[in-house]
């Protein structure tokens, strides 16, 4: 029985829109009523917290820091696989002061034996994390986006460091600015993705290797709702409130949705995924086996 993927968190204390570094964060509405948000936030973490604990994961929570509200998004902190993990280098300095933090909790988390490796990606590209950059548990790759916030190279530098293939897309649409919110990989080896938002060369690539019947295509509606940006544990996926029409899809596809309202954190331009980074990642082909096993 493999051991429950471990998922970790930042507590939103220090949550606020403070800043705008993507078209969907309008710090003026949140200026309206700071106290109402930081509830309403608190409140769907502890929703997002429990819809991922009753989807079979163990949650780490480590604590955010004042100045640095976009740290709720550890998606964002690090590539984690095989128990190495490559911390992020941000590309707007509004983030830049959360790497020396998260880097400070990887050594940490090393030292309660959870990783064996802390590095960080050169100073010579940008790389915004498993945001941009997606382990496919089916086809043993990773998926690296660049062309808003990583940097083409960063996939060269990604796959170096892990000794895994890393195929980059280019990401067109400064609404969809990280991989994870256009591109989710599922456990049965489909792929929910957003096609607006790659290039035409980028499309072709994902075309090339995923099979066609393993495509599910989001709407602009899905996508704009940040339901691309799920978290997937087996047949669970747990994503921003959805559309029946999706939950519908999915469920055809053996699925179970469960739906949690992310709305103060989509102010911020994120939902369920980003606001998540999963630890115990193993590049073995186990899981996409015992799919086929049973
Ligand atoms: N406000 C954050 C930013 O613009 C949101 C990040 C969401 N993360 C994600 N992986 N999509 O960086």
């Amino acid at each position: 029985m493999p051991s429950k993927p471990l998922l970790l968190l930042t507590d939103p204390a220090h949550f606020e829109v403070s800043y705008t570094i993507n078209p969907w964060m309008q710090p003026g509405i949140w200026a309206e009523d700071p106290a109402a948000h930081l509830a309403a936030a608190r409140r769907s973490f502890r929703a997002l917290a429990a819809a991922l604990g009753a989807a079979g994961a163990r949650l780490e929570i480590m604590s955010g820091v004042a100045g640095l509200p976009d740290m709720v998004f550890p998606a964002n902190a690090a590539v984690v696989l095989d128990r190495m993990a490559l911390v992020a280098r941000f590309r707007h300095p509004e983030r830049q002061g959360e790497e020396g933090h998260f880097r400070d909790h990887f050594r940490a988390l090393m030292g309660r034996g959870l990783l064996d490796e802390v590095a960080q990606v050169p100073p010579t590209c940008f790389q915004e994390g498993a945001g941009d950059c997606i382990w496919d548990a089916t086809r043993g790759r990773f998926w690296a986006g660049y062309g808003q916030r990583s940097t083409r190279q960063a996939a060269a530098e990604v796959a170096a460091f892990f000794g895994q293939e890393a195929t980059a897309l280019e990401l067109v649409s400064p609404r969809f600015y990280h991989l994870d919110v256009c591109f989710c990989p599922l456990s049965g080896g489909e792929i929910l993705y957003y096609p607006p938002a790659f290039s035409a060369a980028s499309l072709a690539a994902i075309r090339d290797i995923v099979a066609p019947e393993d495509l599910i295509e989001a709407t602009e509606e899905d996508a704009a709702r940040f339901n691309v940006n799920a978290v997937n544990i087996d047949d669970r996926l747990v994503m921003a409130s959805a559309s029946p029409r999706l939950v519908a899809r999915l469920a055809e596809r053996g699925y179970h949705v469960a739906e949690v309202d992310l709305l103060p954190f989509m102010m911020s331009g994120g939902g369920a995924y980003c606001m998540s980074l999963r630890l115990d990642r193993r590049s073995t082909a186990a899981g996409a086996l015992r799919r086929v096993a049973g």
